[in-house]
């Protein structure tokens, strides 16, 4: 059996820029999306034309400039929103236009006081309208989790008839659990009659961190777009982290038997250029991109590296971009990787000098968190130690 390729929607430029305090200009977002198409996205989110000129402007540039993945515009279920989506993506060589409207009775009732006979309408007009000014339309039913399921299933059955070529089902508010959003993958897979149609994506937020583990359940259940972004940006806590869902795929292949089309070379670098135009650090705990993804810190575990890197890595910092994991030296190391940091400075002494600096360092080691090179520098100084030629 062939493992099945996972379409990679990115939206760090539209769920993305609605983190809070993040605000691009539009030649910062162009710069996002060719990293984006380097990194060889599926499709890029490029922004929600209707919201403002800035956002139109960006998502025409980014039709208009960038090539390769498919250009994405946001709109609302109105044909306002859609024309202006339609009309800011046109020049793309691949526009989708992506028109939501919310489905769970908390929405329908408070929000678009709406009855759900109307929501039916008014989402198969939408697609239609997408339908009839564009060839790629994808539709979502906002709130999808915390809907009614064979209501939601309905409004798919609609939408694809309608014309939808993807139908998303986003965990907007980030509630569910892998095991509920697995079945419910399951479940429209089931009960929408017309659904080998469309192509089913997931969004899912991190309200309760399992954004990623729930789209890896998604996945699991058949899903065959996962909607993400770089560095986990977006609304609130923001949306599962594309980094972090594609080494997942990559890393446990043989149990998903899934894969991406992702240079995933070109992860790292882009995770800091996104960091750095957003303003938003990555922590340094961050799974795959923060700086400590591949530090080892005890002694155990920097042997054990030292001697073979599978010990304590599962996916090696080469295969994200990083040049080679960091053997942090602190009060936890032990003298081997001492001694190899010695040498990858330039010094090669004999035990009984090794023995001594290795003292000094440890008591460095127990006042200071981490040592630093030229920590190490200074205490060979201070022995006089002699430097080879
Ligand atoms: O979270 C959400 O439901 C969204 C939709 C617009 C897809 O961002
Ligand atoms: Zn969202």
């Amino acid at each position: 059996m062939e493992a099945r390729r996972i379409q990679i929607f990115d939206t760090t430029l539209r769920d993305g820029e609605q983190t809070p305090g993040v605000s691009l200009q539009t030649e910062e977002k162009v710069e996002i999306a060719l990293a984006l198409a380097k990194l060889q996205v599926d499709v890029i989110e490029a922004g929600f034309p209707v919201a403002s000129p800035g956002d139109y402007e960006a998502v025409s540039q980014i039709a208009a400039r960038v090539k390769g993945p498919i250009i994405a515009a946001l709109a609302r279920a109105t044909e306002k929103d859609i024309e202006t989506a339609y009309k800011a993506v046109k020049k793309s060589e691949k526009p989708r236009i992506h028109t939501f409207i919310a489905t769970s009775d908390i929405h329908l009732k408070h929000k678009l006081q709406m009855t759900r006979a109307e929501l039916l309408e008014r989402a198969e007009r939408a697609v239609r309208y997408a339908k009839s000014l564009v060839a790629d339309v994808e539709f979502s039913a906002e709130d999808a989790s915390r809907s009614d399921w064979d209501f939601l299933c309905q409004v798919y059955e609609r939408a694809i008839a309608a014309g939808a070529n993807v139908i998303n089902i986003p965990d907007t508010v980030g509630y569910t659990t892998p095991v509920e959003f697995g079945a419910l993958i399951t479940y429209v897979r089931e009960h929408v009659p017309n659904i080998n149609e469309a192509v089913i994506s997931v969004h899912c937020h991190d309200d309760l961190g399992m954004a990623v583990a729930n789209s890896l359940a998604a996945v699991a259940a058949g899903a065959g777009q996962v909607e993400c972004t770089i560095n986990g940006l977006g609304e609130r806590a923001g949306n599962a982290a594309m980094e972090e869902l594609v080494m997942a795929l990559q890393t446990r292949r043989e149990y998903y038997y899934a894969v991406t089309n992702i240079n995933t070379k070109h992860i790292y670098r882009t995770s800091r250029l996104v960091s750095a135009l957003t303003g938003i650090a990555v922590p340094p705990n961050k799974a795959v991109v923060g700086d400590n993804a591949f530090a080892h810190e005890s002694g155990i575990h920097q042997h054990g590296v030292l001697n073979n890197p599978l010990t304590y890595e599962i996916m090696s910092p080469e295969s994200v971009g990083v040049s080679r994991n960091a053997i942090v030296l602190g009060k936890h190391s032990g003298r081997h990787a001492f001694e190899e940091r010695l040498k990858h400075l330039g010094y090669e002494f004999d035990a009984d000098t090794i023995n001594t600096l290795f003292a000094k360092f440890k008591d460095l080691a127990d006042r200071k968190k981490m040592v630093f090179d030229r920590d190490i520098e200074a205490l060979i100084v201070e022995k006089a130690a002699v430097r080879p030629e």
